[in-house]
């Protein structure tokens, strides 16, 4: 039995989506724990682009997937995934797709107040209501899936909630009211639709690793977009760390086997916030180019620079990394030479340390070691030793100086384009 949790040890879109597909295949059940539809993962099977906000990466294994308690669940982006795969022949259905009873729901007034706030405090966000939802749930005024189940009661949630957040919105922002029966009459359709997958998870994890299953414990965003530890105010609203694979599925931490980083060969990162080895030059937009590195979530151009180790350690010490999953070295083919952030200079001294303080992070010079590239192609690559030379000094040395051991390399969007040297469900 293993339980494996995968995240992003950067600021997302580090391949996560494709990795978890890849290895599903090994695994019984594929949880997700935190955050919602901000998140955007892109799988290609087959030639076929899947784009996925919600419904755990799995889905095309044909794996039971689980959303956990801590994932804020918008039903109307939900109801419309499960139709888009559908329509393209995916089995969904109360066999394979389950929802905790204690996931919280995002309602209309999360994403007005979202792109309200956006105007006062620009963070950058996905405007899907993501930070309002997780508000209202530490907050305890939050609306569950248990709370559709419960005999005569939904209507009547709605209702308050509406009413106080009407009030909210017109003495915060000056906007309109909802319409309440609108939303009653929405809301009261996904109730119908949805509830068939209402489920208790935890128990289920339970289950399956009774009988000895392998689950996978999918992350989204990254390490550093975490509300702890990430670069606040410039992050997500949850917890993206390993830790929280625990409080957002209700597993014990003692249950889980082995934590999988993924990490993009390069760095990008979506919205506001530093970046400390951010470039501006033509190897940035080379980056951005031939990695399309566009959100799968909104469509902005997401900001790129070099790999940054400093980040790495970190992240290897937050989440206790047991392996590393190198994403997209294909796109760094072609680069004469290639740079790795191995420190930082604030005011002349060298800092060894990733700072909490924005202000420091933000005139932090990078301190870079400066590698040979490679010209040829290796997406055909099913093994290290068909990589070229300096390939594989690149990622030896990213695993020396993060101490962690690189387990995958992935060398193209596709399932195949994968080098596999450990698998982590064994
Ligand atoms: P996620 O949010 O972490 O799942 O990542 P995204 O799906 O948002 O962004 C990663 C993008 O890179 C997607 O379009 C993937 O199809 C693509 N991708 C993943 N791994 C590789 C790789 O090794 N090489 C290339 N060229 N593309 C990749
Ligand atoms: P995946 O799972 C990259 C970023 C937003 C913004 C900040 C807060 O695809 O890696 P939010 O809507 O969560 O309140 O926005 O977090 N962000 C992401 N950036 N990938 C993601 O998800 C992200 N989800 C949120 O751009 O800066
Ligand atoms: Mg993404």
């Amino acid at each position: 039995m293993a339980n494996i949790v995968v995240l992003g040890t950067q600021w997302g879109d580090e391949g996560k989506g494709k990795v978890v597909d890849m290895l599903a295949a090994h695994a019984d059940l594929v949880v997700r724990f935190q955050g919602g539809n901000n998140a955007g993962h892109t799988l290609v099977v087959d030639g076929q682009e899947f784009i996925s906000h919600l419904i755990p990466s799995g889905i095309l294994q044909g794996k039971k997937c689980l959303i956990g308690n801590g994932v804020v669940v918008d039903p109307a982006v939900l109801t419309k995934e499960i139709d888009g795969l559908r329509s393209r022949g995916i089995t969904i259905s109360p066999d394979n797709f389950f929802i905790s009873r204690n996931a919280h729901i995002i309602m209309p007034y999360h994403k007005t107040i979202d792109a309200a706030r956006e105007k006062s405090q620009r963070i950058g966000t996905t405007g899907r209501g993501i930070g309002p939802c997780y508000e209202d749930k530490v907050g305890r005024v939050g609306l569950r899936f248990v709370d559709m189940l419960t005999t005569g009661g939904w209507r009547e949630r709605i209702i308050q909630r509406v009413e106080e957040k009407n009030i909210y919105l017109d003495k915060m922002f000056g906007l309109p009211p909802l319409d309440m029966e609108a939303v009653i009459e929405e809301y009261s359709g996904y109730a119908e639709t949805l509830t068939p997958y209402v489920a208790n998870v935890s128990k289920m994890i339970a289950d399956a690793n009774a009988d000895r299953k392998h689950v996978l414990f999918e992350g989204a965003q990254g390490t550093y977009l975490d509300v702890d530890h990430g670069t606040y105010p410039f992050v997500t609203s949850s917890n993206t760390v390993a830790g929280n694979a625990c409080c957002g599925t209700g597993i014990g931490p003692t249950g889980i086997t082995g934590v999988l980083g993924i990490v993009k060969a390069y760095t990008t990162r979506v919205g506001e916030g530093p970046f400390p080895t951010e470039l501006f030059d033509e190897t940035g937009e080379y980056l951005q180019k031939k990695g399309s590195e566009f959100g799968a979530t909104t469509g902005r151009k997401r900001r790129c620079g070099w790999l940054d180790v400093v980040m790495l350690k970190n992240a290897a010490l937050l989440n206790g990394l047991t392996g590393l999953a190198v994403t997209k070295l294909d796109i760094l083919t072609g680069l004469k030479t290639i740079d790795v952030c191995v420190g930082y200079q604030y005011k002349g001294v060298k800092l060894n340390d990733f700072p909490a303080d924005l202000n420091v992070l933000a005139e932090c010079r990078p301190v870079y070691e400066t590698m040979a590239g490679w010209s040829e192609d290796i997406s055909q690559a099913r093994s290290l030793d068909e990589l070229p030379e300096n390939a594989i000094i690149y990622l030896n040395y990213i695993e020396e100086m993060v101490g962690v051991p690189v387990q995958i390399v992935s060398v193209g969007a596709g399932r195949g384009n994968t080098i596999v040297t450990t698998n982590p469900f064994g």
